[in-house]
């Protein structure tokens, strides 16, 4: 099977970790390199917590950290959900490892350059990095296959009632993501919030006696509740969502769309504006908008990778 090469840029993240888990073990990705953003936690955080994570799966995956705040608004810490270690308390080793000296922005733009074309570009936090990416390299649109992104919504918000956390947090780059030539998938809200992990799940990790399960075991127990508390049918494993999309499409379903991001009003910034259903149109679909699962597929596929590493 010829492997598709991935890039993941995140913001670790109990479900960043999730994902990149997922990434390390399905047979069709080869995960290339990671970058860090700030947003569920500050950039030295997420950067530590990709290095953790990575001892945690027993792998050296180079680590690109990139901005520590957004392109022109302050940084506004995600400690509310993803708790202050932005691991849900869960307790890691310190890294063996250490960050890359080279910036995001600059590694993804080799590592796309190096794909001819064919890197799978995931992203998982606020957009910042990718933003500063096309800014500072406008040719990478001529390099990468595809941007598959965790964020948005065609109908709801989870950080305002209009936006989603990873647009809310940086909608400008989200706006210039949205701008750009690149083909892309969007796995708003819509999608991920019925790709959640049930209570019993959960608890089936927490009978294994290996790292990883008891990792996952340990981290979400807050997340649950508060997921669950809203009607959410269990943890939301928002981040997976992307990276099995790109794995597996056909365990999704989705539509065409013209989506862009609202960056000027004050009650509505971050909101992703799709047309999916306006009488009236963007003068394009540069987007499409993912909005159903097969949750059982989606469970499988993600509790199996947590059980195999
Ligand atoms: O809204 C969910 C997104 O915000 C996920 O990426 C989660 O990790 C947080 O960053
Ligand atoms: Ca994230």
């Amino acid at each position: 099977m010829k492997r598709i090469p991935v890039w993941i840029d995140c913001d670790p993240g109990v479900d960043d970790a999730a994902a990149l888990v997922l990434a390390d073990r399905l047979p069709e990705l080869e995960l290339l390199g990671i970058s860090t953003v700030a947003g569920n936690a500050p950039l030295p955080l997420t950067t530590e917590n990709a290095l953790k994570i990575c001892d945690l799966m027993g792998k050296d995956y180079p680590i690109f950290p990139g901005a520590d705040k957004p392109l022109l608004r302050p940084y506004e810490y995600g400690e509310s959900f993803h708790g202050a270690d932005g691991l849900g308390g869960a307790k890691l080793p310190d890294p063996s490892g250490k960050a890359q000296a080279v910036p995001a922005w600059d590694a993804i733009y080799e590592a796309a350059k190096t794909c001819v074309g064919k890197l799978e570009l995931i992203t998982l936090g606020p957009l910042t990095n990718i933003a500063i990416a096309l800014a500072k390299h406008p040719d990478l649109p001529d390099y990468l296959y595809r941007i598959t992104l965790m964020g948005g919504s065609a109908t709801r918000g989870n950080c305002t009632p209009a936006a989603e956390f990873n647009i809310h947090a940086d909608p400008e780059a989200a706006q210039i993501v949205f701008r750009c030539p690149v083909p892309k998938v969007m796995c708003g809200l819509e999608v991920t919030e019925q790709a959640f992990l049930t209570r019993d799940e959960l608890d089936g990790l927490g009978r294994i006696d290996r790292p990883m399960c008891r990792f996952f075991y340990e981290a979400t127990p807050d997340l649950w509740r508060k997921n669950t508390a809203v009607g959410q049918g269990g943890w939301c494993v928002h981040d997976a969502c992307p990276v099995l999309y790109a794995a597996r499409p056909e365990v999704f379903s989705g539509r065409e769309a013209g989506v862009f991001v609202e960056t000027q009003s004050e009650l509505t910034f971050g909101k992703t504006v799709t047309d999916l259903c306006s009488d009236k149109k963007f003068g394009e679909k540069n987007t499409l908008v993912v909005l159903d699962l097969d949750r059982p597929a989606f469970r499988d596929a993600l509790l199996g990778a947590i059980k195999r590493a």
